[in-house]
């Protein structure tokens, strides 16, 4: 199990039977006419998008992508090829180089940059304390903008991200923000540190808390594309949720919503 949610019992919550990959095929909803829905997962670091969002996923029939990859191996391959992180139109030439790769559930959970599989290498602090100056960068997320919309195209997907409701797929069929107070999603990323958990005052710890709420600063305050509450999304916070809870949570308010609009008249 990932780290950092409370450690569920069996009462921990349950989802009934998941649809079928084509339980929604004749899903129409605003201007476009899809087989299958794109549901989109904002919210910011650590609040759990891409765990909860791939599991969510998994018991929907749902491929899964998380585009914050692109901008992890957009900032890895700038470190590796000296590129200065504040230079958007030379990171913007590194696009072309970035691919992600689904898994044999259509999971998007790996990338390449320049080739090489570079999944491992871009959760690591280094790249941690500069994606979010990468990010902000217009002439790269310009790039990067229809590559992901590429991705969503079939529809029949979960794509988590910052920008997703609010830029990327302003059309999705259901949109979540994922949240989670500060120092519950600074726990979280200890523990996936390696940090103990009832170490939450230690050096490090706070080291995490803090860095956390500068990226939480940077990708809420650049001017494209900043992390923003799409209207009509749906707020889910996750304190004190074991990981099903949160998962449980995210399925249930993606199949409400279905509902509702297949219901409407
Ligand atoms: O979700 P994450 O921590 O892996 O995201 C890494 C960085 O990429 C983070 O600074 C936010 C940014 N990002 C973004 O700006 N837009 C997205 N759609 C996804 C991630």
């Amino acid at each position: 199990m990932p780290v950092g949610y409370s450690a569920g019992g069996r009462d921990a919550g349950r989802v009934g039977a998941a649809p079928s990959m084509h339980a929604g095929r004749d899903c129409t909803i605003g201007k476009v006419a899809r087989g299958e829905p794109v549901i989109a997962i904002d919210g910011p670091g650590s609040s759990g998008k891409s765990t909860v969002g791939a599991l969510a996923a998994a018991r929907l029939g749902f491929r899964f992508c998380d585009t914050g990859l692109f901008y992890r191996a957009a900032a890895w391959l700038a470190l590796e090829r000296g590129v200065p992180v504040d230079d958007g139109p030379s990171l913007a030439a590194l696009a072309p180089d970035l691919h992600l790769e689904a898994d044999g559930a259509g999971r998007y959970l790996r990338v390449r940059a320049a080739g090489r599989d570079v999944t491992a290498l871009v959760h690591r602090p280094e790249i941690d304390r500069v994606v979010s100056e990468v990010a902000q960068q217009p002439e790269l997320r310009a790039a990067l903008l229809p590559r992901q919309r590429e991705l969503a195209e079939e529809g029949g997907i979960v794509v988590a991200g910052r920008d997703i409701g609010t830029v990327v797929l302003p059309e999705a069929d259901v949109k979540i923000y994922l949240d989670a107070s500060l120092p519950e999603r600074a726990r979280r990323r200890g523990l996936e540190r390696g940090i103990p958990a009832g170490e939450v005052d230690g050096d490090a710890a706070r080291r995490t808390r803090d860095e956390l709420q500068a990226r939480d600063a940077i990708d809420s305050g650049r001017a494209s594309a900043p992390l923003r509450v799409a209207p009509d999304a749906i707020v889910i916070r996750t304190d004190g949720f074991t990981l099903e809870q949160a998962v449980v949570a995210v399925v249930n308010a993606i199949e409400t919503a279905r509902r509702a609009v297949r219901h409407r008249p």
